[in-house]
């Protein structure tokens, strides 16, 4: 029997692509878009970046599409309903990277909390010339974290900021969170906002988290309070942060995500004394991407070859 078609539009490394060929042949490999798209009709399966866009009408180019593996956590990428309607099953690459993305989390903490950035930037052009220092810093702790999205990543970053001594709150659509986080206090959305010292976004990017810090919620954080953004540049509104840094309504922000991404180079945002923006590196660390491509080929596989893959969000379409 020939193996199931698959492109592989991410670069993986030569042991790995071996082991894959044992049971999928691979149409291609390597992020080439537009070989990507001339490959869609006779592949049975994908596995690619989870920012590669797959909206309904490219899904449609692709009738023989059964797995989407995404190599990352979120899903936004993907038409999950047209996919699902399609029976093609979304796989994607939970718990391997909570841990990086909330250790950056809390790296953008203490970068704030000691101005990290501004320190370096002072001790590169002002230090020797006898200028005068940054505004000193403050201490995470004693201070209060609200995080948005209590999920994997947001666990990570409470257990992480709460060694610093930070207070811990967080919305999500449960109250309990469980055992392990009795101290982590449940507060609706508003209230959260107007308790933070910082607010940290973990939430999936979807219609319910589209665009969910808007001008009404950044006006209910405090004035000394920092937006840390490691999920995806659409759950804020961007035109209303842009206003709200200019204006002073927030601190400032850290944002490891932007909508577009890249940006456009002349995006205000990149220019502005108080954010610090990072080019999407919540997962960049060698050993979890290593991770997330052993994942995303293991699901992958699993698919194709009619077995149960390890995380996939629309499991209804399995064994169909
Ligand atoms: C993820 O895992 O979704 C990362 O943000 C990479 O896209």
């Amino acid at each position: 029997m020939s193996k199931p078609l698959a492109i592989i539009a991410i670069d993986l490394p030569a042991g790995l692509l071996e082991d894959l060929r044992r049971s999928v042949t691979p149409l291609l490999t390597g992020p080439d878009p537009a070989a990507v798209h001339a490959a869609l009709p006779r592949a049975h399966g994908i596995l690619c970046s989870a920012l590669f866009p797959l909206p309904a009408e490219v899904l449609a180019q692709a009738p023989n599409l059964r797995v989407i593996a995404n190599f990352g956590v979120g899903y936004n990428n993907v038409d999950l309903e047209a996919a699902t309607a399609r029976g093609i099953a979304v796989c994607t690459t939970p718990g391997v990277l909570s841990g990086a993305v909330a250790d950056l989390t809390i790296g953008l903490i203490l970068a704030i909390a000691r101005r990290l950035f501004d320190n370096a930037r002072y001790a590169r052009e002002g230090w020797a010339r006898g200028l005068p220092p940054p505004p000193l810093g403050w201490d995470p702790a004693g201070k209060t974290l609200g995080i948005i999205g209590f999920g994997r990543i947001g666990r990570a970053v409470a257990l992480r900021a709460q060694a610093l001594g930070m207070e811990v709150c967080f919305t999500d659509r449960f109250e309990d969170a469980g055992e392990g986080f009795e101290r982590c206090r449940s507060l609706p959305l508003d209230a959260l906002l107007e308790t933070a010292d910082v607010v940290s976004l973990h939430v999936n990017l979807d219609d319910s988290s589209r665009g969910l810090i808007g001008a009404r919620e950044l006006a209910l954080m405090k004035p000394t309070a920092w937006l840390i953004n490691t999920s995806r540049g659409a759950v804020v509104d961007q035109a209303a942060l842009r206003e709200a840094l200019a204006a002073g309504t927030i601190a400032g922000a850290a944002l490891d995500v932007l909508d577009p991404e890249p940006p456009a180079p002349d995006e205000p945002l990149l220019a502005m004394e108080n954010v610090i923006v990072l080019p999407h590196i919540g997962s960049a660390t060698v050993e979890t991407r290593a991770a997330m491509r052993e994942m995303a080929v293991r699901n992958l596989v699993a698919v194709l070859t009619g077995r149960q893959p390890a995380a996939c969000v629309n499991p209804e379409v399995l064994g169909r």
